[in-house]
């Protein structure tokens, strides 16, 4: 019977076919341990020279590392094997030997990182990048969950887009016919035109940016997730937002613990994610930067109206085991389109949820302005293309309400609930400032 190596266990002393890889083979006097991967899990098979027949032995004896292979054996529990379960091989088939003469690249030895993202198509085999990219499409599924239990309906934007959204110095150009047009940076101001439609809308798409910063944060590709609610305000926002997070986290340890484990991921860390969150402002940021500064933990003093640096946020975060919700950013260093706080018109209804151990921000959100003369003067202020935007000023026309939203970059989220150094293994093919091969 055919199976798989993570549903082995239930085959228990049958003879089962498992389709897969040889990731590694040992020896040992007259006895062979081929270790198999399937995409599943790992199972390692025994062969003893006096069980099988002498072509067989040789057959499994000459396999090189990666070559594809078709396996039949026994399935015995055995307490000391990885999963649990060892295979008595009774047969092999070779599907494409890898030549002993141009062997797989990646051994089991340790790597540099620049070599294996010159190999990422073949580096994304090994059982931790497999976890990673398991516990991404994890927290994909329990985003979509999150609003789709909850009343949300997927409005997808465009990608080419006529303007930008989140500022011009990272729009990448495209030639469109005897036009210019742009990648898009959010989905944003195209739902919410669906949120005027739809009430709660969300988007999940790919987002680009042509950042020129070689950060362990930044892709140039990144995959994003925008709710956007009408009638909503930065309160609703934020609760939202703790709400969200914490789903997710929970629904990644409920279902990807041995995921967590096989990168070694601390979920002491993760399991105290709960609501609420701590909220405050950025005038309270600056004032503990200010303090860190004095202490002699951070380099620079920070002044009021400076945008939040990564080292920044990772000091703040640092402080907190919860993420941290801070609201309020001076209008100057943020996007056009946010609503001006009533009470201090130089800050906006903003909000940037900082995660723990020094992640950083994970999600950035608003009010959206809701007056027609003062978005209109902004988009003026920005030196944005006033007729790009007609259509979007019209939404502040037509039965304009406030509206409030946020984005969530889900590589930042992976890269944050896996305990990464670096971006780049949370997504199958990273694209940053230096790379967009393979
Ligand atoms: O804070 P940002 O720029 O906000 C927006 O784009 C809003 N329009 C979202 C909204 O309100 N609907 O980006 C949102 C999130 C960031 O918090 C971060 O997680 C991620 O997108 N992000 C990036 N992730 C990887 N690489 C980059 N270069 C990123 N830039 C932003
Ligand atoms: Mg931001």
């Amino acid at each position: 019977m055919e199976t798989t190596v993570n549903m082995a266990g239930r085959h228990a002393g049958e003879e089962v076919t498992i389709k897969g890889w040889l990731y590694n083979l040992r020896e040992s006097g007259k006895l062979l341990f081929p270790i198999f991967r399937d995409g599943t899990g790992l199972i390692q098979g025994v062969v003893p020279k006096n069980a099988v027949s002498p072509e067989l032995f040789d057959r499994i004896k000459n396999l090189t590392q990666e070559s594809s292979v078709i396996v039949r054996g026994k399935v015995r529990a055995e307490k000391r094997a990885v999963g649990g379960f060892e295979l008595d091989v009774t047969d092999l088939q070779v599907v494409q030997k890898v030549p002993e003469s141009d062997p797989y690249p990646i051994s089991l030895k340790e790597h540099g990182v620049d070599f294996l993202m010159e190999n990422r198509h073949l580096w994304v085999r090994s059982p931790r990048q497999v976890a990673i990219l398991r516990i991404r499409a994890e927290i994909i599924k329990a985003a979509r969950d999150f609003f789709d239990e909850r009343g949300f309906t997927l409005t997808d934007p465009p990608i080419l887009t006529p303007a930008a959204c989140e500022g011009t110095s990272t729009l990448f150009e495209v030639d469109y016919f005897d036009d210019k047009a742009y990648l898009t940076q959010s989905g944003q101001l195209y739902i919410e035109a669906t949120a005027m439609a739809l009430g709660k809308v969300y988007s999940f798409g790919p987002t680009f940016r042509a950042e020129k910063s070689k950060t362990r944060r930044h892709l140039t590709e990144f995959w994003m997730v925008e709710p956007e609610v009408a009638y909503a305000t930065l309160d609703d926002n934020m609760a939202l937002a703790e709400q969200f997070i914490t789903f997710i986290v929970k629904r990644v340890l409920e279902r990807r613990p041995s995921e967590l484990e096989t990168i070694g991921r601390d979920i002491s860390k993760l399991e105290k994610i709960d609501t609420p969150f701590p909220r405050i402002t950025y005038t309270e940021a600056v004032k503990m930067l200010q303090q860190g500064f004095d202490e002699g933990k951070l380099e620079k003093r920070f002044e009021w109206g400076g945008d939040l640096g990564s080292p920044d946020e990772t000091y703040i975060s640092e402080k907190f085991d919860r993420p941290v919700m801070v609201h309020r950013y001076p209008a100057v260093v943020k996007a056009f389109y946010m609503e001006p706080d009533p009470n201090d018109p130089k800050t906006v209804l903003c909000v940037d949820v900082l995660a723990p151990e020094g992640y950083g921000e994970i999600i950035g959100g608003s009010q959206r302005m809701g007056n027609y003369e003062a978005l209109l003067q902004k988009i003026r202020e920005h030196n944005l293309p006033e007729d790009a935007f007609k259509w979007y000023l019209d939404l502040r026309k037509f039965g304009g309400v406030p509206h409030a939203g946020f984005g969530m970059g889900i590589e930042r989220a992976v890269s944050w609930i896996c305990g990464l150094e670096h971006v780049r293994e949370t997504i199958p093919f990273a694209r940053t400032l230096t790379r967009i091969y393979p």
